[in-house]
């Protein structure tokens, strides 16, 4: 197993709120947050139930919706909320550092 690291996502400034963009590195693919309050939230970016980037869905409140059958997530904890979406996905740690966003993978 790889030890974990922090990459660099993006600038503070990349997303406004409720907005999501994809972010890939190394073979692996994120969806990537921003809530209202403007904090920076980081999970799998494939829906659990087939795989569809949830960067193109709708975020609304606290939740992300799958773009393709609905189905919605918890970005703040990666919690499947509704159906047809019913596995949980990865939660992923960021931190703000000199105006740009990091992903702990
Ligand atoms: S692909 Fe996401 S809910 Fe079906």
């Amino acid at each position: 197993m790889k030890p974990e690291k922090w990459v660099e996502v993006c600038a503070l400034d990349a997303l406004a709120p409720e907005e999501a963009m994809r972010f890939d590195h190394e073979g692996r693919s994120f969806a990537i947050i921003r809530s209202s309050d403007g904090d920076y939230f980081a999970i799998d970016g494939h829906c659990s139930h087939e795989k569809v980037h949830l960067s193109g869905g709708i975020v609304d409140g606290n939740i992300i919706e799958c773009p393709k059958h609905f189905g919605t997530f918890d970005y703040r904890t990666g919690e499947a909320r509704s159906l047809p979406a019913c596995i949980d996905l990865r939660r992923y740690e960021l931190k703000v550092d000199s105006d740009a966003v990091f992903i702990k993978i």
